[in-house]
C-alpha cells in the first residue's frame, strides 16, 4: 500500500539534501583515510570498513531529517526504513572500498533518488579530488555545476573503455575475462578503476568512452546511471535491451561506439 501523504518534493530540494549528504559522507571518509579505519571481510576479496558503516548513516540520517516518510535501499544495512514510500533513495556509501583500503584515491559516494522507480536525482561525489557529478531528469548533467556532455569517440580504435569484476570473480565462470580479453584487443585503451559510479561518471562526462560490467547492484549504479543518461549517454544491457539498475549487467557508452560494443560482447558470449 502507498501513502497518500507523501508529498511530491521539487527535484532542486532533493537535489540539495543529496549533495549536502553526499558531501558530509565524503568528509567522514577523508577522515578515515587519514586517522585510520578497521577492515573486515565478507569474503577474501570483499572489504568493509567502518568508515563504509559510518558514512552511510550519516547519509541516512541526513535522509531521515529532511524526509523521514522516504524509502531507503543502503548496500550495506539493505532496506534502511519503510517501503510504501514513492520516493526510494538508494545508497552506496564508499563506492571503491578496495581502493579505499589501499589508500588508492579513487572512489566515491553514490546516491540515487527514484520516484515510483524512476531516477529523479543521482549524485556521486569523489572527495579524494573534489569532484561532484550530479544529475536531474530531463535537467542536464553537471560536474561541479558545469554542464557535462559524453565524449565524440565514435570507433573503438580510438575508445578508451572501463569495465569491472565482481568480487565471486574466483567462484564463477561468469567472471567478464572473456569481455575483458576481446576487448583488450580491440579498444585503444582499457582500465579497471575500482569504482562504478565514478566509471559511469567518467563516461558522462568524456574521459571514458565506454564501460560494461555483469554483476552490478542497485547502489553502484543508481547515482551513474541517471549522471549519464543526462550528459547524453547509452545504456543497455548486454543484448542491448532496456536497462534497469535492478538487473545486474550494463553496457553504458557515448551511444556512438554502442553497438560496436555489443558486438564484441555477443562474439564472446557465442563463446559460452
Ligand atoms: C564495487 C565497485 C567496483 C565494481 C564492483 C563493485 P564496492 O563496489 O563499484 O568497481 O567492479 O562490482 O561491487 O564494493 O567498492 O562498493
Ligand atoms: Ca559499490
Ligand atoms: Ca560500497
Amino acid at each position: 500500500m502507498r501513502m497518500e501523504s507523501d508529498p511530491i518534493v521539487p527535484s532542486d530540494q532533493l537535489m540539495s539534501v543529496a549533495v549536502a549528504a553526499a558531501r558530509k559522507a565524503g568528509a567522514l571518509l577523508q577522515d578515515y583515510a587519514e586517522t585510520g579505519f578497521r577492515i573486515e571481510h565478507k569474503n577474501p576479496i570483499n572489504l568493509v570498513t567502518d568508515a563504509d558503516h559510518a558514512a552511510e548513516q550519516c547519509i541516512i540520517d541526513c535522509i531521515h531529517a529532511h524526509f523521514p516518510s522516504h524509502g531507503i535501499l543502503a548496500e550495506e544495512r539493505g532496506s534502511a526504513t519503510r517501503t510504501d514510500s514513492r520516493y526510494r533513495w538508494i545508497i552506496d556509501p564508499l563506492d571503491g572500498t578496495t581502493n579505499f583500503a589501499h589508500h588508492f584515491p579513487m572512489y566515491a559516494v553514490s546516491i540515487g533518488i527514484e520516484y515510483d522507480e524512476q531516477g529523479q536525482v543521482g549524485v556521486v561525489f569523489d572527495p579524494t579530488r573534489d569532484e561532484l557529478f550530479t544529475a536531474t531528469a530531463g535537467g542536464g548533467a553537471r560536474l561541479n555545476g558545469r554542464p557535462v556532455w559524453v565524449s565524440d569517440t565514435h570507433v573503438l580504435d580510438r575508445a578508451l573503455l572501463v569495465t569491472g569484476f565482481a568480487y565471486n570473480i574466483r567462484e564463477t565462470p561468469r567472471n567478464n575475462l572473456d569481455h575483458f580479453s576481446r576487448f583488450a584487443l580491440r579498444a585503444q585503451g582499457l582500465r579497471r578503476t575500482g569504482s562504478a559510479a565514478l566509471d559511469l561518471s567518467y563516461v558522462a562526462m568524456g574521459r571514458f568512452d565506454g564501460f560494461w560490467e555483469i554483476q552490478l547492484s542497485p547502489w553502484d549504479m543508481a547515482g551513474g546511471t541517471l549522471i549519464l543518461r543526462e550528459a547524453g549517454g547509452m545504456i543497455t544491457d548486454l543484448h542491448g535491451n532496456p536497462h534497469s539498475i535492478h538487473q545486474p549487467e550494463l553496457v553504458a557508452s557515448n551511444g556512438l561506439i554502442h553497438s560496436a560494443m555489443l558486438r564484441v560482447i555477443k562474439d564472446s558470449l557465442f563463446q559460452d
